[in-house]
Order: C-alpha cells, then sequence, then structure tokens
C-alpha cells in the first residue's frame, strides 16, 4: 500500500515560529504528527531583519518538532511569509478561437494561468515576485460569472483571477533562512490566504466575509466571496503595540505591560464595572499600586480603535461594504476582551473569533486563533501541492487594480500550457 503522504509547514511570525507536521489520511483527513515552537527575535513587523536570530529560531523549533517525530521527517516545508510589502490585486486573463466555438479544457484553464503568469513577468520589476495567481471566476461569449468552464463550449475565454505579490528580498531571505537550516521549502503561502484557509468555513467564503488576522506585528486581511479570495492586504500594524502603548501609559516594563494586557486587558473599558481593580506590582519606577482596570484600558481602546480605522479603510480598497459573512477575527491579538464586541458594534455586522477548523485529533493547545496561519498553510499545502510549480510569474512593479492589457490575445489552439498548476503558481526564488 502507498504510503501516506506527510505535509509540513513554518510560520515565521513576529512573535513566535511554529511547525507543524501532519499525516494526510486515506479520507483526506489531516492527522497531526508533531509541532515545534519557539520564540521569534529576529522579526519585525512580519519581515526577517536579524538572520542569526531567525535561524536560532528555525532550529529550536524544527528540533521540538523532530523530537515528537522520533525521526526526520521533513522532506520540505510549506513557509507562511508575511509584511507590508504584500500586495492582493485583481487580474484578467484571455484567450479567443475567433470564429469557431471550441471546448474548454483543463489544459486550457493551465493556459490561462502560465498566461496570466506570463503577463505579471512582462510587467514585474525584478524586485517582485508573484507568489499565488487564484482564480475567481470565468467569463465565456455571454455567461458571465462560470466557476467552472471545463466542458462547454464557447469562442472566448476570460479568467478573472486574484493575484498575491511580494518584494522579493524579504521573500528570498525567509527561503534563505529555512534552506541554511537545512529546510527544503516546497512553497511560500502568503499569511492573509494561510490564515483564511485555517479559520473560515465554505459557508462564509461563498457569502462574503472578511477574515483579519491580529499577529504581534501586522494585521493580515483577507474578502472572500463567491467562494474564492477577493482582496489581500497586509498592515504594519499589530498587538505588541497595545503593550507598548500600555508599557508607557503605566510606565513599566515591556514584559509587565504584556502580562497586563493579558491578564486585564479589555478594548471596551465602559463595560468593565467601574468599581474593578487592579493591582500592579513594584517597578524600579512606582512601588506597587492599584489602579481602575477602566483606567488601565483606556489606551487599549483608543490603539484598538485606531487598528480598526485602518482595518474599514482596508475594506474600503476593496470596494465591498457588504459582508453577509461578517468579519472573522483571529490571530493572538483575537484574544483581546471585548475586541469582537468592538467590532462588530463599529462595522454592525457579525464578528466571530476564529480558530482553526480541524477535525477531530487536535490538541487544545493548537486550536488557539494564533495558530491560525500555521493550520491554514497545512490545508494550503494538501490542496495546491499537486498543483503548484516552480515556473511562477516574477517580478514587476506594483500593479494594483485590475489588469485587462492581455485579453483574448492567445488563440486556442496555439494556448501551451507552460505551467503545471491549474489553479495558481507558487514561485520561491
Ligand atoms: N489573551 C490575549 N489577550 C490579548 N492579546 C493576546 C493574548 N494572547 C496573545 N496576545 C497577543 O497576540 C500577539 C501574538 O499573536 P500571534 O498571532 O501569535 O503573532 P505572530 O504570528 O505575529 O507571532 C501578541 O501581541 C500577544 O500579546
Ligand atoms: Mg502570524
Amino acid at each position: 500500500m502507498a504510503r501516506e503522504p506527510i505535509y509540513a509547514v513554518i510560520d515565521i511570525g513576529t512573535s513566535k515560529i511554529v511547525s507543524v507536521v501532519a499525516r494526510l489520511g486515506p479520507e483526506g483527513e489531516l492527522k497531526p504528527l508533531g509541532m515545534g515552537m519557539a520564540p521569534s527575535l529576529g522579526v519585525q513587523q512580519g519581515v526577517i531583519d536579524d538572520f542569526s536570530e531567525v535561524q536560532e529560531g528555525i532550529r529550536e523549533c524544527l528540533d521540538e518538532c523532530l523530537r515528537y517525530m522520533g525521526r526526520n521527517p521533513l522532506g520540505g516545508v510549506y513557509a507562511v511569509v508575511n509584511g507590508e510589502h504584500l500586495t492582493g490585486f485583481n487580474t484578467a486573463e484571455g484567450l479567443s478561437n475567433g470564429e469557431e466555438p471550441v471546448t474548454v479544457t483543463d489544459q486550457h484553464l493551465r493556459s490561462l494561468i502560465s498566461g496570466a503568469a506570463g503577463t505579471l513577468r512582462e510587467s514585474d520589476s525584478k524586485s517582485q515576485q508573484t507568489l499565488h495567481i487564484i482564480p475567481m471566476r470565468y467569463r465565456l461569449d455571454g455567461i458571465e460569472g462560470v466557476r467552472n468552464p471545463t466542458g462547454l463550449h464557447t469562442n472566448e475565454l476570460q479568467l478573472e483571477a486574484h493575484v498575491v505579490r511580494g518584494t522579493s528580498i524579504p521573500l528570498g531571505n525567509t527561503v534563505r533562512a529555512l534552506q541554511s537550516c537545512k529546510v527544503q521549502v516546497d512553497g511560500l503561502v502568503a499569511h492573509p490566504l494561510a490564515s483564511a484557509e485555517g479559520v473560515l468555513t465554505a459557508d462564509e467564503r461563498e457569502m462574503g466575509v472578511a477574515v483579519v488576522d491580529i499577529g504581534a506585528g501586522t494585521m493580515k486581511l483577507a474578502v472572500y466571496r463567491g467562494g474564492t479570495p477577493y482582496y489581500s492586504s497586509v498592515v504594519a500594524m499589530g498587538s505588541n503595540q497595545l503593550t507598548r502603548d500600555l508599557a508607557v501609559s503605566l510606565r513599566v516594563p515591556y514584559q509587565m505591560a504584556e502580562e497586563m494586557k493579558i491578564e486585564h486587558g479589555h478594548a471596551l473599558p465602559d463595560d468593565l464595572p467601574p468599581t474593578d481593580e487592579v493591582l500592579l506590582p513594584d517597578t524600579q519606577m512606582h512601588p506597587k499600586r492599584v489602579m481602575r482596570r477602566r483606567e488601565l484600558c483606556e489606551p487599549l481602546y483608543l490603539r484598538c480603535l485606531q487598528m480598526l480605522k485602518l482595518v474599514h479603510a482596508e475594506l474600503c480598497k476593496a470596494e465591498l461594504t457588504d459582508l453577509p459573512g461578517g468579519i472573522v477575527l483571529t490571530g493572538g491579538g483575537a484574544r483581546m476582551r471585548g475586541l469582537a464586541e468592538m467590532t462588530s458594534r463599529g462595522f454592525r455586522t457579525q464578528v466571530r473569533v476564529g480558530t482553526p477548523l480541524w477535525y477531530a485529533g487536535l490538541p487544545e493547545s493548537l486550536r488557539q486563533p494564533e495558530f491560525a496561519a500555521a493550520l491554514g498553510s497545512l490545508q494550503w499545502a494538501v490542496k495546491h501541492r499537486h498543483l503548484s510549480s516552480r515556473g511562477g510569474s516574477t517580478s514587476g512593479e506594483g500593479e494594483k487594480g485590475r489588469s485587462r492589457r492581455s485579453l483574448f490575445r492567445r488563440p486556442f489552439a496555439k494556448a501551451g500550457a507552460r505551467e503545471t498548476a491549474n489553479q495558481e503558481t507558487v514561485s520561491q526564488e
């Protein structure tokens, strides 16, 4: 009997590095085999800024993972990548066969993807790298919004796809850090999509939903509708800013502020009983003191408000004000008490905190919002491994908005499938 495939992922976050290894069962279910976690000390706002610290963190994280496994399991890993340099935009690509209708085949769909990759390559500068080209829908002669055109007749076929692109240097640094630890990188997954994969239900993706992963140094936003991503971006502001604010306002060391935030923090101080008090331990600057919890939480309220305004600005860019599926908050920062309620009041929609959607067998310790991206990228790897290609497009000036320059420029007959992907292309170097 063929051995069940093993998948491994690593998420080099701003506060932690986490890796998870799982086996794909015969029913398509993932069974976790091991995990490792280490503090992340060489990453700022999602981007590596201290190579040796990151190397050390990767080794510590993988050592722990390997101890679970009892042997070296890592043929290759999918790595979550992050940073404000990641941009998502929508593009279009077409094929035409003149007057003669043609039956659309999977080969045509692959050809559209490789055509889109080629178009992006042409428009790219060396500094840019395309990570994902994800088909949203197709347009055939007289039929809009087709999800699966295979087998249908048409003269013209147009693909609309969501593209995620990033800056080559930080992406390359992640790959180099892993390779320097003797880890083979099988693919890169943009953090916004990894988190979405981890926490969104199929219904939410279909209806229209925004997922906001609030990490230590960044917020990752992805909007889905009609089952596919429609908008994605990264904002360089995260939950560590709340800790910094608290450290300044209380005049306590950062670590103490972090403990205060986690134990007593609340995004909506007015919802707290006015009599609630917090005992602050003594520091070099202050003897121990008691203060009103509402007062302690005031800077958290102000910063959360600013963060939600940034999310609102992103949703405005997506030009999608109607989100029947609501908003899903995830990432460690989503644990902040009162934040989901604040988001719900501010956006006037339902909001939930997203923890990894999984089958039985996931330890409770991993069923937490901060593991959304790691576990989501594991599911992404399963979905996309056989579809991914190393020939994905690279380079290009940031090209936001929609591109329709290359519509219908290849006759069906001449369409060659340069890529092996029919869902997306992934390139990593
Ligand atoms: N219970 C909690 N309440 C508020 N914030 C929390 C809580 N738990 C974790 N956080 C915050 O979540 C952030 C870490 O989130 P995480 O998703 O793990 O980040 P990253 O992936 O960037 O390393 C930190 O800023 C941490 O303070
Ligand atoms: Mg993260």
